[in-house]
């Protein structure tokens, strides 16, 4: 059944509240409790109205749903929740890359929230987002992670000269996780990437063949290109055994969220977006790097869209 993620409106209080105090009550009491039980209706519109909602729903019936403020470029993420029944499914992974989608959008640059000391699952679940404890408080942390650099990419020509810019920033270690729809372009990003490294060819769409391993003509890294289209599970992942290849290579998979994160703490998460335009070829990309090896080194793409 088919998931659909948006922003809220006002009149979706009601829907949103039920979805809070319906994940909020599942949880362990702590003390002192979480605000959020004391929200009423009201609370939540008056936050959606000033700030932002977002909502998932499954056949018109609200499954997840979160609070946004924006605020001089951070987004601070609230009532993050996900009905009893539908945590653990990936909806609260896929709701939350869409929001750091929108908060970009909306002109942010960092993203916040707070988790509490009695939840350690939680804030590995966060630390597997990409946040970082950036600030300890009385009752747990902050925490955060800069929000992606989007580029404009108006054709597949343009995608693969954007992938042969990264592979200029990419070397031995890597890993690139590589989400999108199909015929998103996460082949013809390859295709560039590939190119750049210097990689014995042809790459293309590696969906019946899970990994190929295409060497380096020269002296830089060999390219492991992946698909986890048809991968149910990380397990699955593991048992390609991509860590044997993982230090002398720089390791790209299609499909990968929610399957290649353990791969590596530090990871470059590409997603592609198509214009709402069918007629339209343009595609954002958004680039996100996650942990230490990242830091500031996608800002020279910023500016050179
Ligand atoms: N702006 C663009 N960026 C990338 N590809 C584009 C763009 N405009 C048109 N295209 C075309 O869209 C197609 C993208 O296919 P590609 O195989 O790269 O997608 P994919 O995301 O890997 O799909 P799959 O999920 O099936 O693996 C190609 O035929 C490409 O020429
Ligand atoms: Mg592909």
């Amino acid at each position: 059944m088919s998931i659909e993620i948006r922003l809220a409106e006002p009149a979706d209080a009601p829907e949103l509240h039920r979805v809070i105090r319906e994940a909020f009550s599942a949880r362990p009491a702590v003390d002192p409790p979480a605000d959020a039980l004391g929200d009423t209706v009201d609370d939540v519109a008056a936050t959606v109205r000033d700030g932002y909602g977002v909502l998932v729903e499954r056949a018109g019936r609200a499954i997840a749903g979160l609070l946004m403020e924006i605020d001089d470029g951070t987004a601070r993420l609230r009532r993050v929740s996900v009905v009893p029944g539908e945590s653990g499914s990936g909806i609260g992974v896929d709701m939350i890359a869409t929001t750091l989608i929108a908060a970009t959008d909306l002109g942010a640059r960092r993203v916040e929230i707070v988790a509490r000391r009695e939840f350690p699952r939680t804030v590995t679940w966060w630390e597997r987002a990409g946040f970082t404890k950036l600030a300890e408080i009385p009752h747990g942390w902050v925490m955060g992670r800069p929000l992606p650099v989007a580029v404009a990419v108006p054709d597949a020509e343009a995608m693969r000269a954007l992938g042969r810019r990264l592979a200029g920033l990419l070397r031995a270690g890597d890993v690139v996780v590589a989400t999108g729809e199909l015929g998103a372009g996460k082949t013809t990003l390859s295709q560039g990437i590939g190119a750049g490294l210097d990689v014995e060819g042809p790459i293309i769409s590696p969906t019946f063949v899970i990994s190929r391993v295409h060497r380096a003509r020269a002296a830089g890294p060999d390219f492991v290109h992946v698909d986890g289209y048809r991968l149910g599970s990380a397990g699955e992942l593991d048992d390609i055994d991509l860590q044997e290849t993982l230090p002398t290579s720089v390791t790209l998979v299609e499909w990968g969220r929610g399957l290649a994160e353990g791969l590596s703490p530090d990871r470059l998460e590409v997603e592609i977006h198509r214009s709402l335009d069918p007629d339209d070829d343009e595609r954002t990309v958004y680039l996100f790097g996650i942990g230490e090896r990242w830091i500031g080194v996608l800002e020279a793409l910023r500016s050179h869209p």
